[in-house]
């Protein structure tokens, strides 16, 4: 567990970027069951580096604010179904609710300090197709004229309870408020979640995928952010 800890030491002014980390099914509020995972998974090993696991659109280098129409709202390794060792898919029934688990990191505890520049933890917007085709771009999967593509949720990145353990006002109020128990891959900090609710009508072996997109606004660019993964819906 001595990974976690790096988290607490890092200069305040550089906000790791966040992703799904784990995807529960999610009943009368309580997480439940064994955790699914995104694509192409990589667990936060002392190997793990940022870059594994976030996508950001427009990547680095390109001109702020323009997602091209052959952007892919995938990163490289989530465009198949690359279920890695320890890191399966997330197994439900049709219309369950399902927990999209991320942490803050900073974007929630720290934000407030990011002096002067008004910024939010931004929004989070949940879609889902039944019907994938894995040459989704960015733009196809978004379109509301997109008739395989359904919005399933938008919401604040900030659920109103997550905290990275830190001494930051908000973080030490919200540590000091009544919480549900957190998971042993929590530790002493509580992720975000959103909830999303599963169409009614899927039939056990259909595989429904969730594309997590995060806009989060920086000074002066917007950036984008994904998570692609999948739930097998069972009997
Ligand atoms: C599957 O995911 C792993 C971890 O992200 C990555 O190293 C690998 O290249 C991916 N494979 C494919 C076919 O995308
Ligand atoms: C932030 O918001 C305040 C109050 O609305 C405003 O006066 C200020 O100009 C804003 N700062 C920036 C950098 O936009
Ligand atoms: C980001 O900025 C754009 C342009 O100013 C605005 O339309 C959008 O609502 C902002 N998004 C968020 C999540 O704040
Ligand atoms: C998936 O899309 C194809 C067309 O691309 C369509 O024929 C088929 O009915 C769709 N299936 C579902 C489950 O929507
Ligand atoms: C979506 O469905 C509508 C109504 O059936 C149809 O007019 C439209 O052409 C479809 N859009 C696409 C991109 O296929």
């Amino acid at each position: 567990m001595m990974f976690k800890q790096i988290w607490f030491f890092l200069p305040t002014a550089v906000f790791a970027h966040s992703w799904v980390e784990r995807a529960y099914v999610f009943k009368d509020g309580s997480i439940t069951g064994d955790p699914g995972y995104p694509r192409g998974n990589v667990l936060r090993t002392p190997t793990f580096l940022d870059q594994d696991m976030t996508y950001r659109l427009p990547p680095t280098g390109r001109t702020p604010n323009k997602i091209l129409p052959e952007d892919h709202i995938c990163m490289s390794s989530q465009r198949s179904h690359n279920y890695t060792e320890d890191s399966p898919v997330l197994s439900a029934r049709a219309g369950d609710d399902i927990l999209l688990m991320y942490q803050e990191n900073g974007h929630v505890t720290r934000i407030d300090q990011d002096a002067g520049h008004n910024r939010t933890s931004g929004t989070i917007m949940v879609v889902g197709t039944p019907n994938e085709s894995l040459a989704n771009s960015f733009q196809s999967v978004m379109s509301p004229m997109n008739n395989y593509t359904e919005t399933l949720k938008v919401g604040s990145f900030d659920d109103g309870l997550c905290y990275q353990a830190n001494e930051t006002p908000k973080s030490r109020y919200r540590q000091s408020l009544p919480q549900r128990a957190h998971l042993d891959s929590e530790g002493i900090n509580l992720w975000c979640g959103i909830s999303v609710h599963l169409p009614p009508l899927l039939e056990p072996g259909d595989t429904y995928t969730l594309y997590w997109v995060w806009f989060f606004n920086g000074t002066g660019f917007e950036e984008v952010y994904t998570t692609c993964l999948d739930v097998k819906i069972i009997m």
